[in-house]
Parts: C-alpha cells; structure tokens; sequence
C-alpha cells in the first residue's frame, strides 16, 4: 500500500495530492491514508501537509549504501570492509563482536540509528535515523596499549580537518577529543581498547558527528551544548562524501604517526585546538584542578599551569573553560 502511494507521489514531483484522492484512488478511509503518510514519515520521507490541497513529497530519505560509500573511499585500506546497518544499540558492540570474529584492520560499520548509543564517560549518545554518521572503525595498531591516547588524539585531528573541508566552518578541538563548532559540539570519539597480557589485540574507535539533524531534533537538555554541521553551515551535507573524506584524513595522519611518532600529531592536534591558552578546570579522584591549559605532553596528556606556578598533567576527564 505505501509503495503504491509512494510511487504515485514520485510520479507527481512537487504536486500536492489530496487526502480525498489518495482515499479514492486506493480504496481506504482518510484516517488510513494519514496512517500511510505517517509510516513513510517514519522512514525519513517527509511530506508538506497544507489543508485542502494535501500532501506533498518535498525530501526522500537520503540512506546510506555499502556500493556508493565504497565508489567514494579515497583510501588505501580504512573502509574497505564495510557494513552498513539500519539500527544497533551502539555500532561499537557491532565492531566488538565483528572485531572478535576477525575483522580486518580498517574495517568500519555504520549505523543509520543507534538506539543506545554510548558517549564517554558513561554518558549516552544522542544518534536519531538518518541523520548523522554514527560510525565505528576497527584497528589492529601494531603499538603498545599505553599510546592508545595518542589514537584518539589523531581521530580528533582528522575529523576536524575532514569536517572543515566538507563544511568550510570553524571548527576547534576541547581537548581530549570533542570537536566544536561556536562552543557547541559537533562530534565525539569513543576510542575502547582490548587487550591480553598488557598487549592491545584492537582498538574500536567510535565516532559521532551529528551531522544533518535540526534544532528540533535535539533532547531539550542538549540544545545549548550541541549543534550540527547543518545548523552551524546552513546546508544539507552529503553524509557519504563526508565519511569518505574522514577516512582519508585519518590514514593520512595513522600513516605519518607509524613514520614519525606523536610528535607531528601532537603539533596538528595543538594547531587545531581551542583549548590551549584559555583557563580550565578539571574534575580529578582527588578533586578540581584548575589552570591555564599549555599544550600536550608526549603521551596526549594536557599540560596546566596553576596560579601557584606549578605545571600538572591531565590525563583523563572533562574540562570545563572557566575564561
Ligand atoms: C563522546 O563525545 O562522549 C563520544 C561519543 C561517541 C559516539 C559514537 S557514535 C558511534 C559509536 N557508537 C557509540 O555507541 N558511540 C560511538
């Protein structure tokens, strides 16, 4: 029934069709057909509704495809084996498992919808249908597990420089890894790690970009603290060109890392960053640390200077600008 519809309004580009006709044509009552409308609504059709003249399809649901995304990929390796799902709790149990079963080094899985996705610090990952790239990358880095840092830090870098160029905003790194856009986050990496005997056997690194959603598609408790690239750029983003060109930026920058260690990373990461220079404060087991944030140090730790003169390091947790 709804392909049936469907059909009819692909036949009638930018027509209004009445709620009488469609009722007429497919032999079912007016409260049916907006049941119909209401069901390709939720697959991410959207339709204009104006009393007395009556529908109108103004957008198709842009999916995602494993065949278009693959003729996009400009990289050697990251995205070769991919899987494109509709819905998951979080693509980074998917990744887990996948990454269990023997998935390759640069295989990626993406989801149109995550149902419980996961943030850090066990905050939960706001991830509506369609909208955004919620995306999971396996990696087998031949390294040791204490530079596992330095991958999330290298993440941050390339998707900022992948947004920047698909986008044209501004765009800075919080550090560790949040990207923002005008003090409100765009995106947020997850990087989780498996080990045995102290040896890291792969890391799933989890990305988030919210990418096409509008202002009423975020909770009320986000609103102030998260935008989109559409909202911050005004425009629609091609979801798949942006993905290809994140994977890019990051086997660009994986490649230098394995040839010349941190320190580059450390340098593009600091270029990039908003917050170096400004006044933080972080929460610590051993209460607040405050200071002005100086840079990085050689494993991605963030360097403070108190007011006392002292320097400490930050190695976990949210900072929060205080000037
Ligand atoms: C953060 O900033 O707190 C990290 C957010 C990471 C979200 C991504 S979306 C894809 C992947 N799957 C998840 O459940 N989380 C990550």
């Amino acid at each position: 029934m709804s392909d049936q519809l469907l059909a009819w309004f692909k036949e009638h580009p930018d027509e209004f069709i009445s709620g009488e006709e469609i009722s007429r044509r497919l032999d079912i009552s007016r409260t049916a057909v907006w049941k119909q409308i209401n069901r390709l609504r939720s697959k991410g059709y959207e339709f204009e509704a104006v009393p007395k003249l009556g529908y109108r399809l103004v957008q198709m649901p842009t999916r995602l495809d494993e065949v278009s995304l693959l003729a996009k990929l400009k990289t050697s390796k990251l995205g070769h084996q991919l899987r494109i799902i509709a819905r998951t709790e979080s693509t980074q149990n998917e990744a887990a498992a996948w990454a269990q079963q023997g998935a390759e080094d640069g295989a990626v899985i993406i989801a149109e919808e995550q149902t419980m996705g996961r943030g850090r610090h066990g905050k939960s990952w706001h991830s509506p249908a369609g909208k955004g790239i919620w995306m999971s990358l396996i990696l087998r880095p031949q390294i040791p597990l204490q530079f596992t840092p330095h991958l999330t830090l290298l993440a941050a870098v390339a998707l900022c420089r992948a947004m920047k160029r698909v986008t044209e905003i501004e765009l800075g790194i919080k550090w560790p890894n949040d990207i923002l856009h005008d003090n409100k986050k765009v995106c947020g990496i997850l990087t989780e790690s498996s080990a045995e005997d102290e040896r890291l056997v792969h890391v799933i690194a989890g990305f988030g970009i919210s990418v096409n959603l509008d202002a009423h598609d975020y909770p009320d408790e986000l609103k102030a603290i998260a935008t989109s690239l559409k909202i911050a750029s005004g425009k629609e983003i091609d979801r798949a060109s942006l993905i290809a060109e994140c994977l890019f930026q990051l086997e660009q920058l994986y490649k230098l890392y394995v040839e010349q260690g941190f320190a580059p990373i450390r340098a593009l990461w600091e270029a990039q960053s908003i917050t170096i220079g400004r006044s933080v404060t972080v929460g610590t087991p051993n209460g607040p640390v405050s200071g002005v944030a100086q840079g990085l140090d050689e494993t991605g730790a963030l360097i403070l200077l108190g007011e006392d003169g002292c320097y400490r390091k930050i190695f976990s947790g949210d900072i929060h600008f205080t000037g």
